[in-house]
């Protein structure tokens, strides 16, 4: 068979290994031939490709991004653009696509296959956040990468006696939150799933230094909300102060620096704050990682070769199955309530300590 590969989306560690996986086995136990779509649908939409053989994917294991590139281009924004895509596929005589990326471009995906055109999703991103599967590859290293970076902000905020909030990546659900601010002993952990009050969270801090501690490290995801009130945003996001991508989706970022304002003037402790943004999305993926995509990549040219379009491949417990790409982007995935329980576990004691003294 011939079959197109693309990656669509933010990169996130693990990808090579996955188009990796994909062309070694095609090639050696199907012999397959592939081409590669360059810059995720862009590539379909313009004609953009590269070669993608056993050469061209030798050493790229370990390497991070995507030597496919990547962009969040969105055919149904271009004049004719689905359509482009299906032609361009004929055009390459290709017999199948398989298209790596998150609910946006696994929903552009399941619209192709809805017009006949042969498709397989490989689940990604690093937010962890796409139904259907346990775990995306990339969460894992962006988790380490997010631990290590808490671990060494933990040592300075303890030698000036600070506050200090370590923002993180994850737009509508705090996996990357949670994970890495319960490695890495987080005091405070804000998510999405649940929009907090910041009376709540300075008097958790002032609680915690009224024991004796001196400083405090407080971990929110980009997509964190405060709980209302037109001062505090109103619950909505904080934004950076720029438009939408061609999927709709306004740019996150900032809630670092506006919670260490609020901290700092509700508690009178010196605070600052960090951004660790695409450092957690960089570099090489980590062992979890590489298997992981190695993994999700076998699947996905059986499933092409079983003939399961308009499916992708997920992880469920420690099996990768085919699930349809509709219910993989019918939802977004939020954080389990164990772990939400594990990460707010302060604040918890918090309400039980004020329930008692009424
Ligand atoms: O969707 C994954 C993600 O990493 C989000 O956590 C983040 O908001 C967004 O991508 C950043 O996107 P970009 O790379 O386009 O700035």
């Amino acid at each position: 068979m011939k079959i197109g590969v693309l990656t669509g989306g933010g990169d996130c560690p693990g990808l090579n290994a996955v188009i990796r996986a994909i062309v070694r086995k095609g090639a050696f136990h199907y012999g397959d031939e592939f081409v590669g779509f360059m810059e995720g649908w862009r590539g379909l939409v313009e004609d953009k490709t590269m070669p993608l053989d056993l050469s061209t994917v030798g050493g790229i294991l370990p390497r991070g991004g995507t030597i496919l590139r990547t962009s969040r281009t969105n055919p149904s924004k271009h004049a004719d653009g689905l359509q482009r895509c299906a032609e361009n596929l004929k055009k390459h005589n290709c017999d199948a696509l398989i298209a790596i990326g998150g609910d946006d471009t696994l929903s552009v995906a399941q619209k192709l296959f809805a017009n006949g055109v042969k498709v397989v999703g490989v689940p990604k991103t690093i937010d962890n956040d796409l139904a259907g599967t346990d775990f995306t590859f990339g969460f894992d290293t962006a988790v380490n990468v997010a631990t290590s970076a808490i671990d060494r902000v933990h040592t300075t905020a303890e030698a000036h006696n600070r506050v200090i909030v370590v923002e993180v990546m994850g737009r509508d659900s705090g996996w990357i939150a949670c994970y890495s601010g319960i490695g890495g002993g987080a005091d405070v952990i804000l998510v999405p799933e649940i929009p907090f009050d910041i009376d709540q969270v300075a008097e958790l801090i002032r609680q915690r230094h009224a024991r004796g501690r001196y400083f405090s490290i407080v971990v929110a995801a980009e997509g964190a909300k405060f709980a209302g009130g037109a001062e505090m945003h109103d619950g909505a996001p904080v934004l950076q102060d720029v438009g939408r991508d061609e999927f709709g989706h306004l740019r996150l970022g900032g809630i670092g620096s506006v919670l260490a304002r609020e901290i700092e003037k509700r508690t009178g402790f010196e605070t600052r704050s960090v951004v660790l943004g695409h450092i957690q999305r960089g570099g090489s993926p980590s062992a979890f990682d590489r298997v992981l995509a190695t993994r999700y990549g076998l699947g996905a040219i059986d499933m092409v070769h079983r003939g399961e379009f308009g499916h992708m491949a997920a992880l469920r417990g420690n099996k990768i199955i085919s699930i349809p790409l509709a219910e993989a982007i019918a939802s977004n995935r939020k954080v389990d309530q164990e772990i939400l329980d594990a990460a707010t576990g302060i604040l918890d004691k918090l309400e039980e300590k004020a329930d008692k003294v009424s």
